[in-house]
């Protein structure tokens, strides 16, 4: 897993087994791009691969020298106004207002393993030979500042993880736009692949074909967002889940963000990623610096699905931390569907009791806890227990449900605030947002300016004192709006440029010094459901809330794109009512749970008011999952059917050494007189023989599973599993069992 620089070609080679990734020191010295992919052997020159192009109107650096154009030439970390047409991966304004600039090669350095990035999250190394770091540090000689671009590569990953930093010289500048880091490729023959919703509809897959021009996400939300997830792919035309080549950007950041792709008049690519350039100004005087968040480039030659098992592997071991990122994730209740605000002591206790009964490992105490919370209109920003409704307290409370076998969570919304509060009425500057005006409410709360120090001082001195006092082992942190008018009171026009991003360093600090103080508490982020599912967030938190739609079907393809960056581990999943609260729609019980086993795993409905026969099944479901939640979590995870576009969809997930597999197959409708159907398995030994067994649902005489079969693994990936309805015998379903929301179980083990 060498990094390389040949120094007579002024070239740097970083490479493992997989991939290559190739730059060059070019005649002007910035550096120019060469060459991001499957791996090439070393050798002195790669030179060959830059095209100086000679086309009429380019400006040119050098005089007498018609080729040298940086309109046409691949750069690694471009800027404007130097002959390149096309959008900088940074801008800087000195005191007069000239942006020139002419970062040229200074020195570089390499090292062996991966420095931290204070105060952000980044992926890093348990032992510094797992990876290798280059740090190529650019000057302006006038300016006096420099950059430093930083590229590392894993032994075990066909990723880079890329972050560039600018330190400031002898004069002042101010940063406009400081992507983290820029990628041109030498043609436009790919697909734009994102994930894409809203509320309730999170991370939706889109493929568009690349055009002429910019075309982007992003947000601008103060989160990563429902409506856009930092991610971005670019994928062959005929790239699929298993086959094909793709390049994919991650941004390893919970705030506002930019992921763009330009193709110019040339058709050459121009990939960007980092903190969205709006509103960001960022002074920068001598002796300070500015440190923008980790982007991860992934290559795939194996389709999507190597994509995502890239993604998966690396962020559940390398980015995830804490003593929860390698346990078995406990099973939970949350009231929240069950009573939403509506609760005291004595129905969260029945509750707690029947879950208890069932099996269930933790209690989640949701919103209406604190201050005096009956509705959405008051409290947040008052984190002191609600005694009225829970009049023994907390620590009592917490008691109690330990008593019954199960651990005690608690909801927390850290970062706002309703007018009507204590803390609200003792600060209203606290506020993000221009006091002198009118500003938006969202849900009727407003969001606390987590720039400023002592607002995160204080919200930390009321939650350490509640985490403190109860037996707590797990948090809800959520985050219920969007931003609006982001002003922070009081402050110089200085700071307001930079109040976006010091935001997101508040949460966090904030973050940082809980787990630190709690090492033993499972953090779960939640920002109205998936507004905040992002990278940056996972290096704090292990688990996220996926989604406020708990309908299995709206499930099924929320939890395939979130599939796309993020693994198992992270998705929080829940069984929740049937007619469902937000589709209204009724799905058997069965289903609920095939879809939720594909994540954390837990309930989120009234279990006082069910049917024996069904808390009975839940039983049977919750210790199925206890025998293969550690599968799910740490198996390699296939997309086998696309949901978006049909009425049927799978998936499955396979565990590293291949003995043991999970599959899941679901239908939407059911078509009158069904086709034949058979899914292709994937990830399985092609010569071992495995058992196949259906998981049925359990009533009270049947069986838990049937064994349908032995098959080689070469059946079930080359010829498939029949999943036809219509078939007799072994495959086929039950008539009972037929109708709309289908879904299928398969377990499968190898025979020794
Ligand atoms: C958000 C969350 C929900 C629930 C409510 C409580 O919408 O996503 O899961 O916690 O807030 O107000």
């Amino acid at each position: 897993m060498p990094i390389i620089f040949h120094n007579k070609t002024k070239e740097f080679h970083i490479y493992n087994d997989k991939i290559s990734y190739i730059f060059k020191i070019l005649a002007n010295g910035h550096p120019g791009h060469i060459y991001y992919g499957k791996r090439l052997a070393d050798r002195e020159g790669f030179g060959g691969m830059i095209e100086y192009a000679l086309r009429d109107m380019a400006p040119c650096a050098f005089e007498g020298n018609s080729t040298f154009s940086l309109e046409h030439l691949k750069q690694e970390y471009p800027a404007f106004g130097s002959g390149d047409m096309r959008f900088p991966a940074f801008e800087l304004e000195r005191a007069d207002g000239s942006r020139a600039v002419d970062f040229k090669y200074q020195k570089h350095e390499i090292y062996r393993g991966k420095k931290k990035l204070p105060g952000l999250p980044a992926v890093y190394v348990e032992d510094e030979n797992e990876a290798e770091t280059l740090e190529v540090t650019l000057e302006d000689a006038q300016l006096g500042a420099r950059i430093v671009l930083s590229y590392t590569i894993f032994e075990a990953f066909p990723v880079i993880a890329r972050n560039t930093c600018f330190y400031c010289g002898g004069e002042c500048i101010t940063l406009l736009n400081a992507m983290s880091g820029s990628l041109d490729l030498p043609d436009k023959d790919y697909e734009m692949v994102e994930l894409a919703g809203a509320w309730s509809r999170e991370r939706h897959v889109n493929i568009r074909p690349l055009g002429y021009g910019i075309q982007s996400i992003y947000s601008l939300r103060g989160c990563s967002s429902h409506q856009f997830n930092p991610f971005l792919a670019l994928k062959r035309k005929n790239t699929d889940e298993h086959s094909g080549e793709v390049i994919a950007a991650s941004l390893v950041y919970s705030g506002d963000f930019l992921a763009q792709v330009e193709v110019d008049n040339y058709d050459v690519t121009r990939l960007i990623m980092g903190i969205h350039p709006n509103e960001f100004c960022w002074e920068l005087n001598p002796g300070e610096h500015f440190q923008t968040p980790e982007m991860i480039l992934a290559y795939s030659e194996k389709g999507l699905n190597g994509m995502s098992q890239t993604f998966h592997q690396l962020y559940r071991t390398r980015l995830a931390r804490g003593k929860w990122r390698d346990k078995a994730r406990p099973i939970l209740i949350n009231n929240w569907e069950a009573t939403y605000f509506d609760f005291n002591e004595d129905k969260i206790l029945a509750l707690a009791q029947k879950a208890a009964d069932i099996g269930v490992e933790l209690f989640v105490l949701d919103d209406g806890w604190f201050g005096k919370r009956n509705d959405a209109t008051s409290s947040l920003g008052d984190w002191q227990v609600n005694t009225e409704k829970l009049p023994q307290g907390m620590k009592r409370l917490s008691e109690k449900i330990n008593e019954m076998g199960m651990g005690f969570g608690l909801w927390i919304e850290p970062e706002m605030v309703n007018k009507d509060s204590s803390l609200f009425r003792g600060h209203p500057d606290w506020v993000l947002a221009d006091s002198r005006r009118n500003y938006c409410h969202s849900r009727n709360q407003y969001v606390l300016d987590f720039s400023k120090p002592e607002v995160v001082d204080h919200i930390h001195g009321q939650l350490r004192k509640v985490l403190g006092e109860a037996n707590i082992s797990y948090v809800k942190w959520d985050m219920n709006r969007s931003f609006s008018e982001v002003f922070s009171n009081g402050m110089n026009r200085s700071w307001q440029g930079k109040v976006r991003h010091k935001y997101i360093l508040g949460v966090y600090g904030l973050y940082e010094r809980l787990i630190q103080e709690f090492p033993d508490i499972l953090f779960e982020s939640c920002a109205s459901g998936g507004a905040r599912f992002d990278p940056g967030i996972l290096h704090y938190a292990p688990q996220g809330w996926t989604s406020d739609d708990t309908d299995a079907i709206e499930r099924i393809k929320i939890q395939y794109g979130t599939s796309y960056v993020y693994p198992l581990s992270c998705m929080g999943s829940h069984v929740s009512a049937s007619p469902n609260h937000q589709l209204f729609r009724y799905t058997p019980l069965e289903t609920r749970a095939n879809v939720a086993y594909f994540g954390t795993f837990g309930y989120e409905l009234d279990l006082t008011a069910l049917p024996g026969q069904e808390l009975l099944e839940m039983k049977r479901q919750i210790s199925f999952m206890k025998d293969v939640r550690e599968l799910i979590r740490q198996g390699v995870f296939y997309r086998l059917k696309n949901p978006f576009e049909n009425n049927s969809s799978a998936w499955m997930v396979v565990s590293e050494d291949r003995t043991e597999a999970l599959a899941a197959y679901f239908r939407v409708l059911q078509p009158a007189q069904a086709g034949f159907e058979r899914i292709r398995l994937a990830g399985l030994c092609a010569d071992w023989e495995y058992s196949v067994q259906e998981q049925c649902p359990g009533g009270t005489s049947k069986p838990l599973s049937r064994e349908i079969n032995v098959c080689f693994g070469d059946e079930l990936m080359y010829a498939g599993l029949s999943v036809s309805d219509a078939a007799s015998g072994l495959y086929g379903v039950a008539r009972e069992k037929q109708g709309d929301y289908l879904s299928r179980l398969f377990r499968l083990k190898k025979i020794h």
